[in-house]
């Protein structure tokens, strides 16, 4: 191999009438009509515990459309075991081989099973299909293909010193198993955040995250297809504090591969740390956590450009992705152009069921997360310092549909415009056009995130001010453009702070952190 490219995987359109429309429609269909029966699979067996969990389409919440087995103690033991037992013939296998089924999956996925990605992730996540391509099919591709990219840099790169003496540096797994967690929001993480650490030749054992068993089994089995060997990825779903409290105590634990909520990453950090001594490595913890991502628009600001940035950055995928915009900043010479048209493009959006493919956002994710965005609603409605300019309205009765909400307030310690709700909801500070190092400082001081953040100007000294200003409060920070939708490869994502360990899914940097050098002085 003297190369392995890459380049990102073509969104597809989907158009009224094309072939992929029908294919992706018809799969749509079959997944609704079939109830699937999901094992844990540990080693290569599959298991049945008869300790069921439901998977529920968020957007039509009556509907079942499978049933999976939930792993307690033993099969979280039993997982251990055979992540270590495959790690033996796994480690050893060249990385040719290793990255070659990974490389496969990947063809697969733009291929064959495009469609099952896509419709598992429409229905178990309540993403449009444009939401659902460009997570499920596209990003899982790029993702793979990435870390192949990545690998090829690493291993090609193996120094050799003759000075002296013969001196290597061979990079190695590392020496125990990886424990990756994932969230309910992208089908690609899942996939990544277990394939990245295999791919460099580390066993692993997949919690997926409840909710979305479903769409990550597609992707486990789009993996064995691939011809993945037994036990490289256990998957292992079920309740996250029954697994970890074997998993995390257990001493071949070497890393975690995380992407979910601030406070879990955290209790899962006390964990590892309580058991510090007993583990023969320390381990590895990677992880990317919250967020409360800004919007800051400087008096230059494109109204358009800014406009159209806010609906799709805070309102795609109803707010449910990190890296989602929820706070804004806009001066009042530029407010009320802003504020009439974000309520005239607020209003024209469409939220509904996703198998529709006219509407734009669907369903939040669950009822926890229906209960909790309400939650900061109603707090807004009935606070003296904030005003509900747009949407507002939250029905459960058939789907967790909550309508984009754009809130103003003028408290800049306002809860809404500090905490992270992860949902479709916005909330705008208006300053004074000569205080904008004041609202410099509040995208700054306000939150503990360290994600994403946008600059609209067009004033370029203003750009490379705030550019520096604002270093540490976003490990992705754009300029006129809107805080989600990095791409891989192109925009290494993640952040620092209460954000995360900012080691940039998809990139060198996160699977550097899956090697651990071994260095090899021969004197002869
Ligand atoms: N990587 C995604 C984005 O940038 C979020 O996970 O939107």
């Amino acid at each position: 191999i003297k190369e392995i490219g890459f380049e990102n995987e073509k969104v597809r359109e989907y158009a009224v009438g094309s072939k992929e429309r029908a294919e992706l429609k018809k799969t749509l269909k079959e997944m609704r009509e079939q109830m699937l029966d999901i094992p844990i699979v540990i080693g290569g067996k599959e298991i049945r515990t008869g300790n069921t969990g439901k998977c529920i389409v968020p957007h039509d919440n009556k509907k079942v459309i499978g049933i999976y087995h939930k792993a307690g103690k033993k099969e979280a033991e039993m997982a251990i075991d055979a992540a270590l037992s495959a790690k033996k013939k796994w480690e050893k296998l060249s990385w040719e081989h290793r990255v070659g089924i990974f490389l496969r999956a990947a063809e697969l996925a733009a291929g064959p099973w495009r469609a099952r990605l896509n419709a598992a992730t429409m229905l178990t996540q309540s993403k449009t299909y444009f939401q659902a391509e460009i997570d499920a099919a596209c990003e899982s591709v790029d993702f793979l293909k990435s870390n192949a990219s990545s690998l090829y840099k690493i291993y090609s790169e193996q120094p050799i010193s003759t000075r002296d003496s013969w001196n290597r540096t061979q990079y190695r797994p590392l020496d125990g198993f990886v424990f990756a967690v994932t969230p309910f929001n992208f089908t690609a993480i899942g996939c990544n955040l277990s394939a990245a650490p295999a791919m460099a030749g580390n066993t692993v054992i997949w919690k997926p995250a409840s909710n979305v068993v479903y769409s990550s089994y597609i992707v486990y089995q789009l993996f064995k297809e691939a011809g993945l060997p037994d036990g490289v990825i256990n998957f292992l779903p079920g309740s996250g504090s029954e697994i970890g409290n074997v998993v995390l105590k257990d001493p071949n634990l070497a890393g975690i591969h995380f992407t979910g909520s601030t406070d879990t990453f955290q209790e899962m950090w006390k964990a590892v740390g309580d058991n510090i001594q007993n583990y023969r490595s320390f381990p590895k913890l990677v992880g990317e956590t919250g967020g409360k991502n800004y919007v800051l628009a400087h008096a230059s600001a494109d109204v358009d450009t800014l406009v159209a940035a806010l609906i799709r950055g805070a309102y795609e995928l109803q707010g449910q992705k990190c890296s989602a915009t929820s706070r804004c900043y806009i001066p009042k010479g530029l407010w009320p152009e802003v504020k009439e048209k974000m309520i005239r493009e607020i209003s024209t959006i469409k939220v509904g069921d996703v198998e529709d493919f006219s509407n734009f956002i669907g369903a939040v994710i669950d009822q926890a997360s229906f209960d909790k965005i309400k939650s900061y609603i109603d707090y807004a409605k009935n606070s003296h310092d904030a005003e509900i300019l747009a949407g507002g309205k939250c029905d459960d009765s058939k789907g967790y549909f909550i309508e984009p909400t754009f809130i103003l307030t003028n408290n800049p310690d306002f809860r809404t415009l500090k905490e992270e709700i992860f949902g479709p909801v916005l909330t705008a500070y208006v300053y004074e056009d000569e205080r904008f190092d004041y609202a410099v400082d509040l995208c700054e001081s306000t939150t503990k995130y360290g994600l994403t953040g946008s600059i609209f100007a067009k004033d370029r000294y203003v750009i490379a001010e705030v550019e520096d200003k604002l270093m540490h409060t976003a490990g992705n920070f754009y300029i006129n453009d809107k805080t989600a939708g990095a791409s891989v490869g192109l925009q290494p994502f993640g952040g620092a702070r209460a954000s995360g360990t900012n080691d940039k899914v998809g990139s060198i940097f996160n699977m550097m952190r899956w090697i651990s050098p071994r260095v090899i002085k021969d004197n002869f």
